[in-house]
């Protein structure tokens, strides 16, 4: 789709955060350059433990003790560097220009006050004046994700079930009308129907309104249905990124290759479906040097082992892998003799 001028866009870059461990401060996220480009969504993917969450927390500079932001900017247009907010500033700008909800936000509702009142406190303590047009729209909002929003506003949270608690959330994302937006697993509670519709319905405010979306997910199939780009995570770095319908349907690097191998549904064949051996590195087991995938990686060459790879973009893809490097580097070579010498080119196509 085309992206909406109006929408701010969010740029990552060099970002690092760490965790206190007993083997000492470990990181998470390693040096993370991302950019959300304006009124798009960005779909971040990667299996368990690949710092999806702790890069979203990053958007609010949330990111708790024992962990810590290291190095690096989160840049927003209209708010600058999140990373540099502090306090009351901090505190303004989490809801209302950042929209978001956390992995497992379901079980972050107070227990003791109806949605509603909840709503209503969320607007005051954002200076929101007109409270009835704030509810009105959150009736509206619950009401698209097929909720009678009215009984929803007057429940308590055990009132509802983990589905309809993952929709108020959403719904309280949103209703701030902040204009970046961050939802982290917002619909793991939900069936696959539910999972797509409530996702479309994402879609659909994410239009209307002009936004900047990140949403991550572990479900590489549901992604598809709603995002613009796709990034990859695996131990902490971003290994590709790129638009969706792209790097799904010819994924570079080898990590995406086997995420989209392990799903029916995008390899077109069930038959075909491979799990990805292997298990994803802790913070503990993660190289000190070289690939981070390297231990499960089907391409592997020497120099995997002692040099970590770098982002390179080329043709609006980003990808940091060696194997990639190298043919690219073949392919420009190959581009280049054909240019030169059209015999040559022709002479090692053919041989
Ligand atoms: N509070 C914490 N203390 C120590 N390690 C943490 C903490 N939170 C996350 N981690 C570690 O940081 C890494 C990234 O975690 P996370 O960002 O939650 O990944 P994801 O969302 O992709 O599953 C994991 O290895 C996880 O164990
Ligand atoms: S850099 Fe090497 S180990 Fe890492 S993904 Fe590429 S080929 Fe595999
Ligand atoms: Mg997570």
């Amino acid at each position: 789709m085309t992206p909406n001028p109006t929408a701010p866009a969010v740029r990552v870059r060099g970002l690092t955060v760490v965790y206190k461990t007993p083997m000492g401060e470990l990181p998470a996220v390693s040096n993370v350059d991302l950019t959300l480009a304006p009124g798009t969504i960005t779909g971040v993917v990667g299996e368990s433990g690949s710092g999806k969450s702790t890069l979203a927390l990053c958007l609010l500079n949330a990111v708790q003790s024992p962990g810590r932001i290291a190095a690096g900017s989160v840049e927003i247009d209209g708010l600058g560097d999140v990373v540099e907010l502090g306090g009351e500033e901090l505190r303004r700008a989490r809801g209302r220009h950042v929209g978001y909800v956390f992995q497992a936000a379901q079980n972050s509702l107070n227990p003791l006050k109806t949605i509603g009142k909840q709503l209503l406190d969320l607007g005051r303590s954002h200076g929101v004046e007109d409270l009835r047009a704030l509810v009105r729209d959150a009736k509206d909002l619950l009401a698209r994700m097929g909720m009678d929003g009215a009984r929803v506003l007057d429940s308590y949270q055990h009132e509802l079930s983990g589905g309809m608690r993952q929709r108020v959330g959403i719904m309280l994302a949103l209703v701030l009308n902040a204009k970046v937006v961050v939802l982290d697993e917002p619909t793991t509670a939900l069936d696959m129907i539910t999972q797509a519709t409530i996702l479309r319905i994402v879609r659909e405010v994410h239009d209307e309104r002009g936004l900047t979306t990140l949403v991550i997910t572990h479900d590489v199939g549901a992604v598809a249905e709603v995002a613009d780009n796709l990034a990859v995570m695996y131990g902490g770095r971003v290994v590709e990124h790129g638009p969706v319908m792209e790097v799904l349907g010819s994924p570079r690097h080898p990590y995406t290759r086997g995420l989209i191998r392990a799903i029916p549904r995008l390899s077109g064949d069930i038959s075909l479906a491979r799990a990805l051996p292997g298990r994803p590195p802790t913070l503990g087991t993660l190289p000190a040097a070289g690939c981070v995938f390297r231990e499960r990686c089907d391409r592997r060459m020497d120099v995997c082992d002692t040099v970590e790879p770098v982002p390179r973009t080329r043709d609006g893809r980003t990808v940091a892998c060696h194997a990639v490097d190298a043919a690219d580097a073949d392919a420009d070579a190959d581009a280049g003799a054909a240019d030169r010498t059209p015999t040559t080119a022709r002479r090692k196509e053919y041989a």
